[in-house]
């Protein structure tokens, strides 16, 4: 399965601070806010990455990222010119999905919590369909909202609905088949002139192959769209970092800790950080396990 990044955006809700600054850039408590849906899709086990960006910020990200090879990964990079919606990730992104299973994340959510790992990889194994995950919040109307028949079965999804149905959001990972890219291709721009997951979700849905995982009460899943949640975000992860005394979502401990790179390679990247905590945390990690 291969993996998309949508890191492009205007961010409008956090104006100032991302008029010279994508928001995907912006700091989240000790790291940058795209480590966190990147080490997402690491943990799904996917190690071929394309970031969407927007075209004048993508030199930030390649600055940041790179080809990935730091981190036993191939990171590729694409120019979203506009931002016409999250479906246009499938369009832009089709010769390098190249007939593969192709899992999207939004660059600006944070998942993390209990058998996480564990539910994205079964995702990430997906042969055929799609799966989505479902989390219950207190403003559904914000979000697509899935609605559930008495048996518990997904019947519909809304983008944004007035009255919602639920009070279950669909939130910002989909793993889908490799029929999303015509998916994509065959949906019209919404009234809001964007081309909408929710037109495709609702495309698998009406074939019967959408599966909607529900995400329990022991995972947090945060985006991070206006400065009170992006002030949440960093705080949650301040949190647990400072009592667990470990890394939440560092792609640095994950390449280590899967095997992607070793030891030597870990030391490397740490001497580069050694100034910072985060620095030191990764050289106490490199010797540990020599
Ligand atoms: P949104 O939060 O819906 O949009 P935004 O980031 O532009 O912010 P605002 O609403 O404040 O103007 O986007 C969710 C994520 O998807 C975010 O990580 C940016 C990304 N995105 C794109 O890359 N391209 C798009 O066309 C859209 C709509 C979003």
């Amino acid at each position: 399965m291969k993996g998309i990044i949508l890191a492009g955006g205007t961010g409008s809700r956090l104006y100032p601070l991302t008029v010279a600054v994508n928001k995907q850039l912006l700091p989240v408590y000790d790291k940058p806010m795209i480590y966190y849906p990147l080490s997402i899709l690491m943990l799904a086990g996917i190690r071929e990455i394309l970031v969407i960006t927007n075209p004048e910020e993508q030199y930030l990200y390649k600055r940041l990222l790179g080809d990935g090879s730091q981190w036993g990964l191939s990171i590729r990079y694409a120019s979203q010119e506009a931002p016409n919606g999250l479906a246009e990730a499938f369009i832009i992104g089709e010769d390098f999905i190249d007939g593969d299973s192709v899992c999207l994340i939004l660059g600006d959510n944070i998942y993390h919590g209990h058998q996480l790992s564990e539910l994205l990889r079964r995702s990430a194994s997906l042969e055929s369909g799609a799966v989505v995950f479902g989390y219950r919040v207190n403003n559904p109307e914000r979000y697509g909202v899935v609605s559930f028949n008495d048996t518990g079965e997904p019947v519909s999804i809304e983008e944004k609905p007035e009255h919602p149905g639920s009070s279950y959001a669909v939130t910002g990972i989909y793993f889908y088949d490799s029929k999303v890219v015509s998916y994509a291709k065959s949906i019209k721009p919404s009234a809001r002139n964007e081309l909408e997951i929710t037109d495709i979700n609702n495309i698998y849905l009406r074939n019967g192959e959408l599966k909607v995982e529900i995400l329990s009460r022991g995972v947090a899943w945060l985006d991070m769209g206006t400065p009170e949640l992006l002030l949440e975000a960093s705080l949650y992860i301040m949190t647990l970092e400072k009592r667990l005394n470990c890394q939440i979502c560092s792609p640095d401990e994950i390449a280590y800790v899967k095997h992607y790179i070793d030891a030597d390679q870990l030391r490397r990247i740490a001497a580069e950080y050694g100034n910072s905590d985060y620095g030191r945390y990764l050289t106490e990690l490199a010797g540990s396990r020599k």
